[in-house]
């Protein structure tokens, strides 16, 4: 019997235990999933899920809004467990009082910095917020966040535009880590080292640097696998076969991380498949699909990313907490409009 199986048939008491039912059949319960997450990525994780444990998920697939739609449903909810990105959604649903704690021991595998205290979201992978550089044109090897504030990249870096979430959480780290007046005078000389305003999303700056529009861009990781392996749009790989990663910090304070997620719902109509899943996604196995499947970093010590991934280098990430990056976003996007960012460089 696999763990999960196992984990299912305490929910049933002794009748498994007798080993006259198979898991399968042991556990007919069901289990709702509201996904901010696309269905490619998911999909094999809950083939597996419902191998080991009978437990049968229906999911909603959405995407902006689904936090507002959970508060709207209140205690009617279907919802069991949520899957998400971006630590704005995770402490977001903690402060909208739609989370609940987890209670499988199994979250205390996540390193402390990567849930919530009172366990009321955990991150389900990792992905560092990383510099990409030009093959031809940057001879760099190591560099920080504060290098990107030096005179020598005037013109030549590039970003989305800067109240995205992935920017927010980098500028909120930026503050965690230096102070809000540091970091006003660091996205100030950022901003007027940009090549161009800020425009599109990750991909798109790293397609600036093979048209030699920036020599620097910043782009979190997964998108170097997502790129080299995009048969649907192949020119990408070429985007990204002009551009190396470069980890910031990462022999000093460590790059930034941000997470994807999950949490169970207030109002989980059954919070034992709830929290049987939650210890699904932990288990090293579903790590390492979970992880693999999209080129981030599993949460959890231990479990090796994916070789191309490693291929990049080793992540060192910061020790911040993310709940206390997560309170620094609000003073993030303030500076972002404050300093005209999205309007480029100015001096
Ligand atoms: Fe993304």
């Amino acid at each position: 019997m696999t763990k999960f199986a196992a984990i299912a048939s305490a929910l049933i008491g002794a009748t498994l235990l007798t080993g006259l039912v198979s898991p399968a059949f042991a556990q007919s319960g069901e289990i709702n999933i509201y996904s901010f997450r696309e269905q490619s990525l998911l999909q094999p994780l809950l083939d597996k899920f419902t191998a080991e444990t009978g437990i049968h998920p229906n999911v909603l697939y959405a995407g902006d809004g689904l936090l507002e739609r959970i508060k709207a449903e209140g205690e009617l909810s279907p919802a069991d467990v949520v899957v998400t990105v971006d630590i704005g959604n995770l402490v977001g649903a903690k402060d909208m009082g739609i989370t609940q704690p987890i209670t499988t021991p199994d979250l205390q595998r996540v390193p402390a910095q990567f849930r919530d205290v009172d366990g009321d979201w955990t991150a389900l992978s990792l992905r560092a917020r990383v510099f990409y550089v030009s093959k031809d044109r940057v001879t760099a090897t190591k560099l920080t966040y504060a290098d990107l504030a030096k005179p020598e990249w005037k013109g030549r870096l590039c970003t989305r535009p800067g109240e995205h979430a992935y920017n927010i959480g980098l500028i909120a780290q930026r503050i965690a880590a230096t102070g809000l007046d540091a970091t006003r005078e660091w996205l100030t000389k950022v901003r007027d080292n940009l090549a161009m305003p800020p425009n599109g999303a990750d991909r798109e700056q790293v397609r600036n640097i093979l048209d030699g529009t920036c020599d620097l861009a910043i782009a979190n990781t997964y998108y170097m696998g997502v790129m080299l392996n995009n048969t649907a749009e192949p020119e990408q790989k070429q985007w990204a076969e002009s551009a190396r990663i470069i980890y910031p910090d990462a022999d000093t304070d460590g790059t930034q991380v941000n997470v994807a997620g999950g949490f169970i719902a207030k109002y989980a109509p059954d919070v034992d498949n709830a929290n049987t899943f939650i210890a699904f996604l932990l288990s090293d196995e579903a790590q390492e699909i979970y992880a693999n499947t999209n080129y981030e970093f599993p949460v959890i010590p231990g479990v090796e990313p994916a070789p191309l991934v490693k291929s990049w280098g080793t992540l060192n990430p910061s020790k911040i907490p993310l709940a206390e990056i997560a309170a620094h976003r609000a003073e993030a996007a303030k500076l972002v409009d404050e300093l005209k960012f999205n309007e480029g460089a100015q001096n």
